[in-house]
């Protein structure tokens, strides 16, 4: 293969100038002569699309550059790569499908989209001949779909376990390690640039069950459906229960879990889970994302890194730059996401299986444990530890009790926690949790 010289111009036109877009521009131009040195090509900006052309922004684009309609990106013969970073699942979609159609490269960071049409738009790629790259889609600044796609391509994916939203670890960091409430760590985590435009997104746990599907269908080589995925979110975390997971040497944190069982049916799910405080894991703080990747040949591989923001986000968009660069003057690669799982299945939500944290507010009086623990075991879920605080009493006459289960269907744990609810000794909610223990 020859270096072409000089650099082949690549011309781009950009959806979008928020947080990430703006960081794209700020970062090609600060970059320029290193990434034309590394890739043979000039990666160059012509045309940025923008909401509203009077906002104040972070970079300066002259104006000439700038225009509210998309179509512009698409009908503008000169431009062979389009980057959508304007978010949603409309307009988006839109987008893609239109560049796609006009033989445009697509680079996106959109994880929603991916997770909801991925397996429609990355058909329409492959008939049109042009790529779609998504490295900004998972994790930030971490180059996790490169691992996935090429560095562990040798590999049967046994499991991935992911800190995968940098607005939730940051939100639950800030809340064990300043004591701060929800509220302030949320809006914290806002100012700085990690949420998504719409937070409840975050922290529902959705964004990260977005990445999850994409991490899955990559290594499992089918997509899943999003209706075959366990979402829970942090908004309804309790300081009470980061400090009783503290006492039993577990942290909180939102993780998403990826596995496949021994009939190759895949599980899928993203929640607040109890996390060994030993484990590696459990030190992923603030916005730093971590996913750890087990593979048959390798073993287990971590990779850490800014799961949000500007830069390291950025940074991931220009990586995909590049690759459709090194397309542009090398030639053509596969559409973005290669099928291999046709027949693959995902395992209905029912049926996965873990060990459970449970904390219920109950009458102090006889008897009570023994009702709980009947409850239980009519299910066939097992008691490892009872804790009652004695510093949670209070003097209405109730008592907490933390419970720690043996592994358990969800299916019959939900069915469990309906029963524990029923009981008249059990007031309010009960708080439950998943626990990982994180071995082997
Ligand atoms: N809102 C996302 C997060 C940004 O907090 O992780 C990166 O996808």
């Amino acid at each position: 293969m020859s270096v072409p010289t000089p650099p082949r111009t690549i011309h781009v036109g950009l959806a979008g100038l928020g947080n990430v877009g703006a960081g794209v521009f700020k970062n090609l131009e600060q970059n320029r002569d290193l990434i034309r040195q590394r890739t043979s090509a000039d990666i160059r900006v012509e045309k940025v699309v923008v909401r509203d052309l009077n906002r104040p922004r972070d970079v300066e684009v002259p104006e000439a550059m700038l225009s509210t309609r998309w179509q512009d990106l698409v009908e503008e013969a000169n431009i062979q790569v389009v980057v959508e970073l304007i978010g949603g699942t409309t307009t988006a979609y839109d987008l893609v499908c239109a560049a796609l159609r006009a033989k445009k490269i697509v680079v996106t960071g959109n994880k929603a989209l991916l997770a909801e049409r991925g397996q429609e738009l990355f058909a329409l790629a492959e008939t049109c001949g042009v790529p779609i790259y998504f490295e900004a889609a998972v994790a930030g600044g971490i180059p996790i779909i490169q691992v996935l796609q090429e560095g562990l391509v040798g590999n049967r994916i046994l499991s991935i376990h992911g800190i995968i939203n940098g607005t939730c670890n940051y939100i639950l960091t800030r809340m064990s390690q300043a004591g701060l409430d929800y509220q302030t760590a949320l809006a914290e985590a806002q100012e700085k640039g990690y949420a998504e435009a719409d937070p409840t997104l975050d922290v529902s746990g959705w964004d990260a069950a977005h990445k999850a599907i994409i991490l899955a269908s990559l290594s499992y080589g089918f997509w899943i459906p999003a209706s075959h995925v366990h979402v829970e979110g942090v908004d309804k975390i309790q300081a009470v229960d980061l400090k009783f997971a503290k006492r039993l040497g577990y942290t909180i944190k939102l993780l998403s879990v990826i596995r496949a069982d021994e009939q190759g049916l895949v599980e899928v799910r993203t929640q607040p889970t109890l996390v060994p405080l030993s484990h590696v894991l459990a030190s992923v703080s603030g916005s730093f994302n971590a996913v750890l990747v087990s593979g048959d040949i390798v073993g287990e591989t971590l990779f850490y890194g800014r799961g949000a923001g500007q830069d390291p986000t950025s940074s991931s968009v220009i990586s995909d730059l590049c690759e459709a660069a090194a397309v542009l003057v090398y030639g053509a690669r596969h559409s973005g996401f290669v099928p291999h799982g046709l027949y693959g299945k995902s395992k209905p939500i029912e049926d996965t299986v873990s060990h459970y944290y449970l904390r219920l507010t109950v009458d102090d009086v006889p008897g009570v444990l023994a009702q709980v623990s009947t409850v239980l075991a009519e299910r066939h879920i097992g008691i490892s530890s009872v804790i009652q605080p004695e510093d949670l009493e209070d003097t209405s006459g109730s008592t907490s009790l933390v419970l720690m289960l043996h592994d358990a269907r969800l299916g019959d744990m939900l069915q469990a926690l309906s029963a524990l609810k029923a009981l008249a000794c059990v007031r309010g909610e009960p708080s439950w949790m998943r626990v990982e223990t994180l071995q082997g």
